[in-house]
């Protein structure tokens, strides 16, 4: 079974992802760890983001095993990620390793952009999950509060804003709802009420 969760930044996809990957015995792949983690190796060699020549070869030659490195959470990173992962030699080096993630059995739960879109569109459910920018930019400010970093709402809504104009304006694989995705809109719902509806989206679909 093979499980496709989309969703704009701090949606609450990645949360939802995993608590759904452990309710069905499936792994769970982050995808937007391998965009963060080309950002990550282009910055540490030294080169910019802006030479596409670079990134792309960081993209070929990127190490999946370096992916749990916790530094690739911090916040710039997902600003770099999103600006490395509107080439489409990038994504184009990153595929195959998502979908042959996908087809390991018995199937898997991958988040993202473009999952149910690109990665894999015969999915056998797929989410897009989204929330209003206020409601994102709330709970990322809480969460940053938390941490003692001193941003205001106002400076993450924006961020959030610009990030969903980049992923979703780009010309490959733009961040979209597939036609068979179902909206699980999380604007007034806590994680268990969502996690819930999620969960009952994907029975329905699966056992159709
Ligand atoms: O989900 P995230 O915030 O970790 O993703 C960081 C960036 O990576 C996101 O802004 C766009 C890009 N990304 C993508 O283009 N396609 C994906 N499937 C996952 C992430």
């Amino acid at each position: 079974m093979i499980i496709a969760i989309d969703g704009p930044a701090a949606s609450g996809k990645g949360t939802l992802a995993r608590r759904i990957a452990d309710h069905f015995g499936l792994p769970c792949l982050d995808t937007g760890l391998l965009y963060r983690a080309v950002a990550r190796d282009v910055l540490a060699g030294g080169f910019r983001l802006d030479d596409t020549w670079a990134v792309v070869a960081f993209a070929r030659c990127l190490d999946p095993a370096t992916l749990d490195d916790e530094g690739l959470r911090a916040p710039g990173v997902g600003e770099a990620a999103s600006r490395v992962a509107g080439i489409p030699e990038v994504r184009s080096a990153l595929l195959e390793y998502q979908r042959a993630f996908a087809r390991r059995r018995p199937g898997a739960v991958l988040d993202g952009r473009d999952i149910g879109t690109v990665v894999c569109p015969d999915a056998d459910a797929k989410i897009f999950v989204t929330a209003t920018p206020e409601e994102r930019a709330r709970r990322r400010h809480l969460e940053r509060q938390a941490q003692g970093e001193p941003v205001t709402y106002e400076q993450i809504l924006d961020l959030i804003r610009n990030r969903d104009a980049r992923d979703s304006g780009r010309d490959s694989a733009p961040m979209r709802r597939a036609d068979d995705a179902d909206l699980l809109d999380t604007t007034e719902m806590g994680i268990e009420a969502a996690f819930d509806a999620a969960v009952g989206l994907i029975l329905r679909k699966t056992s159709q």
